[in-house]
């Protein structure tokens, strides 16, 4: 970027109170030479497994991000410090940057994977540390992080900064990708991949039922996801009565950054509104971001706020739905629907 326009980026940022640490490291981002790349994924895999990193101690990343269950959790939703429950299921963080991703949580409030991953340390019911200077701190106390730092930020003459621990935990974040899969093997060409029953299910998932309008299969990656926010009916039933009162409450505030994540991490009905918290625009009420169905048949329960137990149950429900937003039933028997599945735990 043009001097000038570095110029106007931290005008702005110090005009609307935007982490000024964070735009003004711009080579913390730039793509470093691999083996530095290599010290930050280490560095990074270390600080997502330290619970000194949290509150009371005792939680940290790989807490609900665990590794053997697609770094997803199997709660409904989070629990994190001092047992304190959150209000949305844990998504699996494989192939979370894959392809042309560029928003992050459920109600896409990030842009920018180095930010999001420093939310959830501050956090009031994840990782409860009071703010940054606190996470600095405590990293900063260990003798081998701070020899680790200055190895994985060589060029740096100043102290440690949020954005740094922001880009090892990307970096390492953004390495977890989700081994080959049966869908991967059967899309370069190998036929025999998917079973016939999957097969079905993939011609049905593409046209009749009309799943691949939002969990896109196009593109590189297939991410099967349109990386759009809509509507899916779940969760708004208990906040329907009292819609004027929240969404004025919520204006009111008028969030701003990392605060959104701590309020809906803590108010379950403001949670329910989805895209609107980022937004503002009423029309984005209870719309939530199209997830990627990779590895789904192994990260029950589902939907932003885990509200349905089993794969079979989100089928149907969102065949349900998909219906009533179609103006016409889609008419799956439940064949059919067993076809669907077959697909998806192919993902
Ligand atoms: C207490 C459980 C908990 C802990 C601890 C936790 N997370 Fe999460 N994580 C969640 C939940 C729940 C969400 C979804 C929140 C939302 O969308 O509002 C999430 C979302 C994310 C996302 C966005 C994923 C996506 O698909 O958009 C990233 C990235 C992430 N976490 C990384 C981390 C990192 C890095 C840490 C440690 C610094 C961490 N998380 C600690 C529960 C947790
Ligand atoms: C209009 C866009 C759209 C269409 C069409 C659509 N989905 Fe979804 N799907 C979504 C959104 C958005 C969510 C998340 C909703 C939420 O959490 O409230 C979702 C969630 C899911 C989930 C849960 C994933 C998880 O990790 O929690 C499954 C499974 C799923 N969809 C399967 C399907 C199937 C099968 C079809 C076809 C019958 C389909 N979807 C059609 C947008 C869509």
């Amino acid at each position: 970027m043009p001097r000038r326009g570095w110029m106007l980026v931290v005008v702005a940022a110090a005009l609307t109170g935007v982490a000024v640490a964070v735009v003004m490291h711009p080579v913390a981002h730039a793509s470093p030479d691999p083996a530095v790349l290599a010290r930050r994924i280490a560095l990074g895999k270390q600080l997502f497994n330290d619970p000194s990193l949290s509150a009371d101690g005792t939680v940290r990343c790989a807490s609900c991000h665990i590794p053997e269950r697609s770094y997803a959790d199997r709660r409904p939703v989070a629990i994190g410090v001092h047992g304190h429950t959150g209000t949305r299921n844990t998504p699996s963080l494989l192939n979370v940057a894959a392809g042309s991703e560029s928003s992050f949580f459920w109600d896409g409030r990030r842009t920018a994977l180095e930010q999001a991953v420093l939310d959830p340390l501050t956090n009031p019911v994840e990782m409860g540390l009071h703010d940054h200077a606190q996470l600095l701190q405590r990293i900063t106390r260990n003798p081998a992080y701070r020899a680790a730092f200055a190895q994985a930020f060589p060029d740096r003459s100043d102290s440690l900064t949020p954005s740094e621990v922001g880009t090892t935990l990307a970096a390492y974040v953004r390495s977890l990708k989700q081994p080959d899969s049966p869908f991967d093997r059967y899309q370069r060409g190998d036929r025999a991949a998917l079973n016939p029953r999957a097969q079905l299910g993939l011609a049905l998932f593409q046209g009749k039922a009309g799943c691949a309008e939002c969990h896109r299969l196009d593109g590189a990656s297939s991410a099967l996801t349109d990386h759009a926010y809509h509507r899916s009916g779940v969760g708004l039933d208990g906040i329907t009565a009292n819609l004027p009162a929240l969404t004025e409450g919520v204006i009111a505030r008028s969030l701003q950054g990392s605060a959104i994540g701590d309020r809906v991490a803590t108010h379950v009905d403001e949670a329910q509104l989805g895209r609107f918290n980022v937004t503002l625009d009423p029309a984005d009420i209870g719309l939530f971001r199209t997830p990627s169905l990779r590895g789904v048949s192994r990260t029950a329960p589902y939907m932003h706020d885990g509200s349905v137990p089993t794969l079979d149950e989100a089928i149907d429900r969102e065949v349900y739905y998909r219906s009533l937003q179609a103006g016409y039933p889609l008419n799956l028997s439940v064949e059919e629907r067993q076809d669907l599945k077959a697909f998806l735990e192919a993902l």
